[in-house]
């Protein structure tokens, strides 16, 4: 027999436990059990045993080699994609009256415990001009579409505060002044509506700006607060070098006039969505959230920056979030460049080679 490839173990609470990710199913497993899987594992033909046809039972054993599929990352990504798919759900079978029915009872059943949505970060509080969205009122949606790139020359010319402030009440902040359909509806309204598209309207992206050289803010270290529109200053001081550090030394955020660390507060998300599977949505809010700001940053003007690798524990001591509920994700960087996507110390190696 074979041991059922996707399984993981675990210990808890003294217990071994087994984890068949694909069949979404988990068991405790008595030593002897899990022996004779480790037996199984050796390849070894085995004199048949009771014990198998119970293993058997529970789909830790198959009488068939299981088909041998590609898959060329490690086996934690694997347990994660195939953990995270076809989740045993009977929603597609359910008439619309009986769809709503068991949505509107989950959610009647979750409103009472939903975490504080409003984050709100101690510290001095920093008023934003008023957006200026006459900035943005004449833009070509093509032209700006097309004029996204990405750029890794920044010069370190400075922004005005008033673009800050406009760029981020467009892509991350509260751009529609009410949820009118929810409310109208007498339903509960968590967060505030945004330009992007949110999982389930919770909007779980907060944004922390790095100000290297913004016109009118202090260079330092910023929470934007996305309900009300203002930024609360987390720390003072010229971080151009260590955020290259956090940044594995990505030399080219050299001259950037801000940059923007997008977090997630997973505990929001985990509230409405406790599968494993939201996690995936955790990632697709971010990039929704990203594309928003990077095209509105380029509506006005800047040209910008992105990237997911960082020292994530060390982004997030940086940025002095406490708690392990919330995340570094992305960081978009913005700036006046020269739109060249090969940095020129990348260029000058290369034209030294050739
Ligand atoms: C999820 C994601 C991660 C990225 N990570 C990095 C990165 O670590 N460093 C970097 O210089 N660019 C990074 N980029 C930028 C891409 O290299 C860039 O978008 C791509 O080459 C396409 O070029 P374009 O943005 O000019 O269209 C990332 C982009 C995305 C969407």
């Amino acid at each position: 027999m074979f041991v059922n490839p996707h399984v993981f173990f675990f210990l808890k609470d003294g217990e071994i436990i087994a984890w068949d990710y694909k069949n979404h199913q988990q068991f405790a497993l008595e030593k002897l059990y899990f022996e004779r899987l480790v037996d199984w594992s050796k390849e070894a033909v085995l004199e048949p045993a009771p014990l198998d046809k119970e293993l058997a039972e529970g789909a830790l054993l198959c009488a068939q080699q299981p088909p041998n599929k590609e898959w060329g990352w490690d086996v934690l990504a694997q347990i994660y994609h195939i953990g995270t798919r076809d989740i045993a759900t009977n929603l597609g079978e359910l008439d619309p009256q009986q769809w709503t029915k068991e949505y509107l009872e989950y959610c009647q059943g979750i409103s009472q415990e939903a975490p504080e949505f409003h984050t709100k970060r101690e510290g001095e509080v920093i008023e934003l001009p008023s957006p200026n969205l006459g900035l943005l009122k004449n833009q070509n949606f093509l032209d700006v579409v097309k004029a996204r790139k990405t750029c890794r020359s920044f010069t370190g010319a400075p922004v005005p505060l008033e673009y800050l402030s406009t760029l981020l009440y467009v892509s991350l902040g509260p751009l529609h002044d009410r949820w009118q359909d929810l409310e109208d509806n007498n339903l509960m309204v968590l967060g505030v509506r945004k330009a992007s598209p949110s999982g389930g309207g919770i909007h779980p992206e907060e944004a922390y700006i790095i100000a290297f050289n913004v016109e009118g803010l202090e260079p330092g270290v910023y929470h934007y607060d996305a309900q009300q529109h203002y930024l609360t200053l987390i720390k003072k001081g010229e971080f151009e070098k260590q955020v290259i550090e956090l940044l594995l030394g990505q030399f080219f955020a050299k001259g950037l006039a801000f940059g923007i660390f997008l977090t997630s507060r997973f505990d929001k998300i985990w509230w409405k969505y406790p599968h494993s599977r939201a996690y995936r949505v955790a990632l697709l809010d971010i990039g929704h959230a990203s594309q928003t700001t990077l095209l509105t940053a380029t509506a006005l003007g800047l040209q910008t920056w992105l990237t997911g690798a960082f020292y994530d524990s060390k982004v997030e001591e940086f940025l002095e979030i406490k708690t392990s509920t919330e995340s570094s994700i992305f960081f978009i960087g913005a700036g006046y460049g020269d739109n060249q996507s090969i940095p020129p110390e990348i260029l000058k190696i290369l034209q030294e080679e050739s």
